[in-house]
């Protein structure tokens, strides 16, 4: 790591790893509130504010979209998901959304929780079937469609961080 001054929110930032394995403890409403509050406080393109997003607690749920997409254990029995979706045809849909998510990352990593950000299920969510069912499912417009997912809750592995290439960084 180069050196870098340090506080509170560089810190929460550069510690946040993608967590794989979660105790089932559940988030309090206000944990869930305070992480969709800060998704919703990204920016967006134009103030266009175009991210939506579906929150869910139930076990029941998850585990069927697992079996839909025949991506068993893709949540890593963390007890939260959030699906993050974008309207359809906007320049900077999936980019407001994919701001949004980073958002809440990294608020619940500053509430002492993990999480990890969720494409697999993508081409699912994405297909005919996937938009048909879920959609309606999670009472979404058809015009939006979805981006990511962030499996959110109280971690129980702490991983290694993975080296970032620092040639990814040009100074000019
Ligand atoms: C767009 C995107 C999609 C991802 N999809 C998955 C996924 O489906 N399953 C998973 O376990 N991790 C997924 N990840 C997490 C990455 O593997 C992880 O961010 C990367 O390995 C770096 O590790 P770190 O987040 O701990 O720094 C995804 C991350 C991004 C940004």
């Amino acid at each position: 790591m180069q050196a870098v001054i340090h506080n509170e929110v560089i810190d929460t930032i550069l510690e946040r790893r993608s967590v794989r394995a979660y105790t089932d403890e559940r988030l309090t409403e206000s944990e869930i509130q305070t992480i969709l509050q800060c998704a919703l406080w990204a920016p967006s393109g134009m103030n266009q504010q175009t991210t939506r997003m579906a929150v869910t607690q139930e076990a029941a749920l998850i585990a069927e979209l697992a079996e839909d997409a025949g991506r068993n254990g893709f949540y890593y029995n963390a007890p939260c998901f959030i699906f993050f979706y974008a309207k359809k045809e906007n320049k900077w849909g999936a980019c407001n959304a994919a701001l949004a998510v980073q958002n809440a990352a990294l608020a619940a990593k500053a509430l002492g929780l993990d999480s990890v950000v969720i494409g697999c299920v993508y081409d699912y969510l994405k297909s005919q079937e996937g938009e048909q069912k879920w959609q309606k499912k999670l009472a979404l417009p058809e015009d939006y469609e979805f981006v990511l997912g962030l499996a959110v809750g109280h971690g129980a592995e702490t991983p290694q961080a993975k080296p970032r290439n620092q040639e990814n960084i040009i100074w000019k």
